[in-house]
């Protein structure tokens, strides 16, 4: 696929993501309006929409039809966006630009900043539930929906996202250094999780075997850790207007990164590596997986 195609496909299939997404926002009303609005601020801020666009994509490459996949979409956006609502909180990483605006507690202060990450995460599961509503009655249709709504739960929970949000925290703390275990436990849980999630919901919605989810589960976390070295190398010789978001946070929080454990350079292999490794897997599909293979590997340079 030429870049400008891919580019265009891109595109539209943001574009995509971006109208499911207001299909299922939650409507501004009644006594607990402000809390709403600051869900809607964060969650319609743009982004890259890669998690849901993975998930759309692992769908159609294991053969998934139709629209019950859409609940899930805007669900695993919402956990995502939750998971930066709180990550900018004063208490937690302290910035002040997220998505190329004020983040949401310095908006609407630490409080609702609170509350609209709860509110998300909620609404997520709220909204993930109305895929039962879509599977008229079909039994093994709803045995899926049920194994990716416990998918979603434990990779977003303790032994996902939010198990490497506390390691990460904690580790800002430490003064020894910071081992390559540690990190890779972070990096596979409070990035990869969300990441494999995304693409084992596809895959299950579609109606993979549990050998395929397996694999989608080995190359999601590739995809995952090598998203996050990136990231980390972005906070450090990144564009904040690019980005959308502060660069040389890491730095003023003391965080060890992969970058300052290992230097730019063997950052910048790792996340070759990984993400061949993530497409090697996916060659092993049999289904349509040009643009997800593109996808990967332009996540390799990107600078947002
Ligand atoms: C940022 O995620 C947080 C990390 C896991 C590194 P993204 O880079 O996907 O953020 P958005 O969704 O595009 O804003
Ligand atoms: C956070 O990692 C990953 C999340 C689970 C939110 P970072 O703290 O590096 O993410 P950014 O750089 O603020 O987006
Ligand atoms: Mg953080
Ligand atoms: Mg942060
Ligand atoms: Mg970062």
């Amino acid at each position: 696929m030429e870049v400008q195609e891919f580019e265009k496909e891109l595109r539209k299939k943001t574009e995509q993501v971006e109208d499911v997404l207001k299909k299922y926002q939650p409507e501004e009303t009644g006594l607990q309006h402000t809390v709403i609005e600051a869900m809607n601020y964060s969650l319609l801020a743009g982004g890259k929409r890669l998690r849901p666009i993975l998930m759309q994509e692992t769908f159609e490459m294991c053969g998934g039809k139709g629209e019950i996949v859409e609940p899930f979409l805007a669900a695993i956006e919402m956990i995502h966006t939750y998971s930066l609502v709180h990550d900018d909180l004063p208490a937690m990483d302290n910035d002040e630009y997220r998505r190329g605006r004020h983040t949401t507690w310095y908006v609407y202060g630490d409080a609702m900043g609170i509350l609209a990450g709860d509110g998300l995460l909620n609404y997520a599961f709220e909204t993930a539930l109305r895929a039962f509503g879509m599977c008229s009655g079909d039994g093994e249709l709803m045995q899926r929906v049920a194994l990716a709504l416990f998918t979603l739960a434990r990779k977003a929970g303790i032994h996902g996202m939010i198990g490497g949000q506390a390691a990460d925290i904690q580790a800002e703390g430490q003064e020894d250094p910071v081992t390559e275990e540690q990190l890779l436990f972070i990096h596979e849980n409070k990035t990869a999780a969300l990441i494999q999630a995304s693409m084992m919901i596809g895959a299950i919605l579609a109606g993979a075997s549990e050998a395929e989810v397996r694999q989608i589960e080995k190359c999601a976390y590739n995809i995952g850790v090598a998203f996050q070295i990136q990231d980390d190398i972005l906070d450090v010789v990144g564009d904040s207007r690019e980005l959308g978001k502060p660069v040389g946070s890491d730095a003023q929080n003391h965080k060890q990164t992969y970058v300052t454990i290992k230097g730019l350079d063997t950052a910048r292999e790792a996340v070759e590596s990984l993400s061949g490794e993530a497409v090697e897997i996916l060659e092993g599909f049999d289904g349509r997986h040009a643009f997800l293979e593109q996808l990967v590997l332009m996540l390799i340079n990107r600078q947002k």
